[in-house]
């Protein structure tokens, strides 16, 4: 709320930019293909004996540090973190005073093979009971090899809490991950949504694959030590390589991160709901079934009449494969989720859903094809004021390189598509409304990128906005957005 205190013409200057692309959406005009693509870095993993990757020093010292969200409600946090000489306590000190720490969790340690590399011991530590929109000092790890940390817990549950989300996807571990992690962390995001393939170690074959994991895990600690990273998987670890003698898909993934699964009454780590601050969140899963009885479809059916808008306002989809997507690079995977789950987002009237997969940018308009029927010809999508944006976040920056080569024309559900490494952030400041940014990497070329206000899908109707206190209703960019 403090964010509306800035100068005003700043957020006029915003709300004008955004009023340009959304004339679009009334006009029903094409978006717009960026012609912009970076190019100054090779998309080439970054090497094994770089800084970027560099294990703390001492004997055992806890490495590959990341927390996630431990509970359904943000009150609990999951730590994870590798010892590689012995596997030592699980163990986590923690508390709020500087002076000391007067608080202990104890977790569990697991760890697997692959091929024949044989992991770390993976320690994964659960601490809940945590106070709201506190800052927690925690400590892993023996003696001199130990490691301090901290992290924010969010606000309580309450649908004007505000709250920044970075949105990060197939990353990987390339000088242009690095850019594009290093940019996110400058921009104040809390909470990282993550849209799906991690480590890209798939890319490589026998022990390097493992290698590559922790390397990765290395690689985004500067971050994901700090606050939480909210996982989704990718096709980048199925790592299904039967030549290899590797058939169970996700083995090291689910080895290496955990998600909170069982606090939304899932039966699978792959997909799961939270809820933090004034957002639901739902994460699914591309790469497991999900049609129609599948424990993932009737997770999501009970799930989804679980979200109380009045609660929390924000409902935000994430899953790997978009739905809607107009570059070369696998169009149309994402059909049969689309076929199956469309007409939920739809009557639930979601905010947004995130993907990646596809290394680009791109941002839909709200639409839908849910009377798509092969019998009737019925087979377009067409504006729909219920329907969520699609935004696709694909471009973080792995050693596959942009995915550079969009369909022609852009279709009228595009919004905007550009092709260079970047990340999103979701400003949510109230019940009503959020900033969203996509910011491509900083290249020192100005132009333009991707932002606009959304309006929530649920208080933004105006009957629901009567409603409320008229302090909420004195936005200056209020009369002129209608997204
Ligand atoms: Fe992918």
């Amino acid at each position: 709320m403090q964010e509306f205190a800035r100068p005003q013409s700043l957020l006029l200057q915003l709300a004008l930019t955004s009023f340009v692309f959304l004339s679009f959406v009334n006009t029903g005009n094409a978006g717009i293909t960026s012609t912009f693509i970076r190019s100054e870095w090779p998309s080439v993993d970054i090497p094994l004996d770089n800084e970027a990757f560099v294990v703390p020093k001492g004997y055992n010292a806890p490495q590959q540090v990341r927390i996630t969200q431990g509970d359904y409600d943000g009150k609990a946090v999951i730590i994870s973190w590798v010892t590689t000489d012995e596997p030592g306590p699980s163990k986590v000190q923690y508390g709020t005073s500087q002076k000391g720490y007067d608080l202990t969790a104890e977790g569990s340690t697991t760890s697997y093979t692959f091929y024949k590399y044989k992991s770390g011991y993976i320690h994964h530590c659960l601490i809940d009971g945590l106070q709201y929109d506190t800052k927690y000092n925690y400590k892993i790890g023996q003696g001199d090899s130990s490691r301090e940390f901290w992290f924010q817990t969010p606000p309580k549950i309450h649908p004007d809490a505000s709250y920044k989300f970075g949105i990060i996807g197939d990353l990987g571990q390339t000088y242009n991950s690095l850019s594009t992690l290093e940019h996110y962390m400058q921009s104040g995001g809390q909470t990282v949504l993550f849209v799906g393939d991690l480590s890209y170690a798939d890319r490589y074959e026998y022990n390097d694959v493992g290698l590559r994991w922790d390397t990765w895990g290395q690689f985004v600690e500067r971050s994901t030590a700090y606050q939480p990273w909210i996982w989704s998987a990718g096709n980048h670890e199925i790592e299904y390589m039967p030549y290899m003698g590797e058939v169970l898909p996700f083995k090291s993934y689910l080895h290496r991160y955990t998600t909170p699964y069982l606090a939304s009454k899932s039966s699978n780590p792959l997909w799961y709901a939270i809820r933090r601050a004034s957002a639901h969140i739902i994460v699914l899963s591309s790469y497991s079934p999900f049609v129609k009885y599948t424990p993932q479809w009737v997770w999501l059916y009970e799930e989804f009449k679980k979200v109380d808008r009045e609660e929390t306002p924000w409902l935000i989809v994430l899953m790997h494969v978009p739905i809607y997507n107009s570059n070369e690079a696998h169009y149309m995977e994402g059909e049969s989720m689309r076929a199956e789950f469309e007409s939920w987002f739809v009557h639930y009237k979601v905010d947004v859903v995130f993907a990646g997969h596809v290394h680009a940018y791109e941002r839909s308009y709200r639409i839908s094809n849910i009377h798509y029927n092969v019998t009737s010809g019925e087979r377009y999508p067409v504006p729909d004021k219920s329907a969520p944006v699609y935004i696709t976040v694909g471009d973080g920056g792995n050693q596959e390189g942009l995915a550079g080569r969009f369909i022609d024309p852009q279709p009228n559900y595009s919004a905007f598509r550009e092709a260079s490494y970047g990340h999103s952030t979701l400003e949510i400041k109230n019940r009503t409304h959020a900033f969203y940014h996509w910011n491509r990497n900083d290249d020192g070329k100005k132009v333009a990128t991707d932002s606009f206000i959304l309006h929530n899908q649920y208080w933004g109707s105006n009957m629901r906005r009567r409603k409320l206190k008229k302090h909420y209703l004195r936005s200056v960019v209020d009369p002129i957005t209608n997204y």
